[in-house]
């Protein structure tokens, strides 16, 4: 299964599975191409240094459909297949999602349908929530909206900030999503509706 990566940021959850991808944890695939909309993304740097091809599509004023285009146009050149948002902070166009029916998948962290949207850890401790956690879903035209894959439960504790609640998250979401990316190249899970099962033989 070959894989793109669209980051932002710090990009630890797209390194989480390039390096399960290259250990053999998630089998027979390849991180075909690492995405960012931001040239200075500390992640591009991690990537590379995995030997994996990055690739800086910025914006420059354009509208977010065309910004878009050829973001999609990328991947379809290199037949890419699943498509990972990691921590990639733009809202993906209709057109986008589209031309991936089913095939991109994000992580985000709070148990959704809870917290959606930015700043989800500051949010959890705003509203004073005791559980919250990291989900992995696909995605669809809705914000943060489409069919769980996983989900995973971090307790809040009571001397939490927005900033340790994050870092507590942050070291499930790598498992969680590397979990949930050799699932779906395992070919073990199925959509059914809005729910996401395991394939029965
Ligand atoms: C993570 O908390 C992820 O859940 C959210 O953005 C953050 C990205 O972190 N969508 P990183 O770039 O993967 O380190």
């Amino acid at each position: 299964m070959k894989i793109g990566i669209l980051i932002s940021g710090r990009g630890s959850n797209m390194l989480a599975i390039v390096k399960a991808v290259q250990s053999g944890l998630i089998p027979d695939s390849k991180v075909a191409v690492v995405i960012s909309d931001k040239i200075n993304a500390e992640g591009l740097l991690k990537a590379k240094e995995r030997k994996i091809e990055t690739l800086v599509v910025g914006k420059n004023g354009r509208a977010r459909e065309e910004h878009d285009a050829e973001i999609v146009e990328e991947l379809k050149k290199r037949g890419v297949e699943l498509i990972c948002l990691a921590g990639y902070m733009r809202l993906l166009s209709k057109e986008f999602v589209r031309a991936f029916p089913n095939k991109i998948i994000n992580i985000h962290p709070s148990l959704l349908p809870a917290f959606k949207g930015l700043d989800a850890q500051r949010q959890a401790i705003d509203y004073g929530v005791k559980v919250s956690g990291c989900t992995v879903h696909f995605v669809d035209e809705a914000l943060d909206h489409g069919a769980i894959i996983a989900q995973k439960t971090v307790a809040v504790i009571d001397d939490d900030t927005a900033e340790t609640l994050a870092a507590r998250i942050l070291e499930h979401e790598h498992a969680l999503y590397v979990q949930a990316v050799r699932q779906i190249a395992a070919g073990e899970i199925e959509i059914v509706g809005r729910r996401v099962v395991s394939v029965k033989n």
